[in-house]
């Protein structure tokens, strides 16, 4: 049995919204209602730490754990300022029962599927550390600081990394610490972080292209299409 960490605690600025888009609604429920839905049904999820703003606590217990029976849901807490802050205030909820397999989540990633859950839990219990992720589609430059490409890497060998990322507990808490301790840190995700701080690579679990991350205005209109494709009972 693993644990979840669902993170809503960001300001989604890229959105240019009023209302945070995890909160935002699809087809008349929020986005993070339909992230949060999967770890509900999923067999191997046996709590889920809920991660949002201090001043949405309430919100999210109200309307949307409570609302929709969201039951092993067993904590909302509040992030912190970068994504990293907020996971590791998520780490640090966990209960010492459930401090074997730790899945880092999106929230506003509503197209997980089981499958990814299951997956992922299998491979960190092995690796001790995977995310989900697809082959890039596009050829991918790195550019200089003037804009003109400077480099182009072998297509075959890019991911286009998503979440679920799942590890060993011990594993990624020994991370964090270790980044606390470090001035100088600079991380994008979780699987970036263990493999600066404990040398551990992460092993690429396929995802889909589906599983987006709601990140832009565009993305809701591909994102109600998603909905009444895997969430055709409602
Ligand atoms: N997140 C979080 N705490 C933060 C920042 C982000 O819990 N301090 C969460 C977001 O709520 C989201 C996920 O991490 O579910 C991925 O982050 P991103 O897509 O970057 O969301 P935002 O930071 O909210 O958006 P933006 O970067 O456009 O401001
Ligand atoms: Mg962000």
């Amino acid at each position: 049995m693993a644990v979840a960490i669902v993170l809503a605690a960001g300001k989604g600025s890229r959105m240019k919204s009023d209302i945070a888009k995890q909160f935002m609604t699809l087809k008349g429920r929020e986005v993070l209602y339909y992230s949060l839905k999967v770890f509900q049904e999923n067999a191997n999820i046996r709590d889920i730490i809920l991660v949002t703003g201090q001043d949405d606590i309430e919100f999210c217990k109200k309307n949307i754990v409570d609302r929709y029976s969201l039951d092993k849901v067993s904590r909302v807490c509040a992030g912190g300022k970068e994504r990293y802050n907020s996971v590791y205030l998520g780490l640090r909820q966990v209960e010492e029962r459930d401090r074997n397999i730790v899945l880092i989540h999106d929230g506003a990633r509503p197209f997980v599927t089981d499958r990814m859950i299951d997956e992922t839990i299998e491979a960190a219990g092995k690796y001790g550390a995977c995310t989900v992720g697809m082959p890039v589609k596009d050829t991918i430059k790195k550019v200089d600081e003037n804009g003109f490409g400077v480099e182009t890497p072998d297509r075959n060998y890019l991911y286009q990394i998503q979440t679920p990322q799942a590890f060993k507990y011990d594993l990624l808490i020994s991370a964090y610490d270790k980044m606390e301790a470090d001035e100088n840190y600079k991380i994008t995700d979780d699987t970036m972080l263990v493999e600066q701080y404990e040398g551990v690579r992460s092993k690429i679990v396929e995802g889909a292209y589906e599983n987006i991350k709601i990140t832009t205005p565009e993305d809701l209109e591909i994102a109600v299409k998603f909905v009444e494709k895997f969430f055709d009972k409602f």
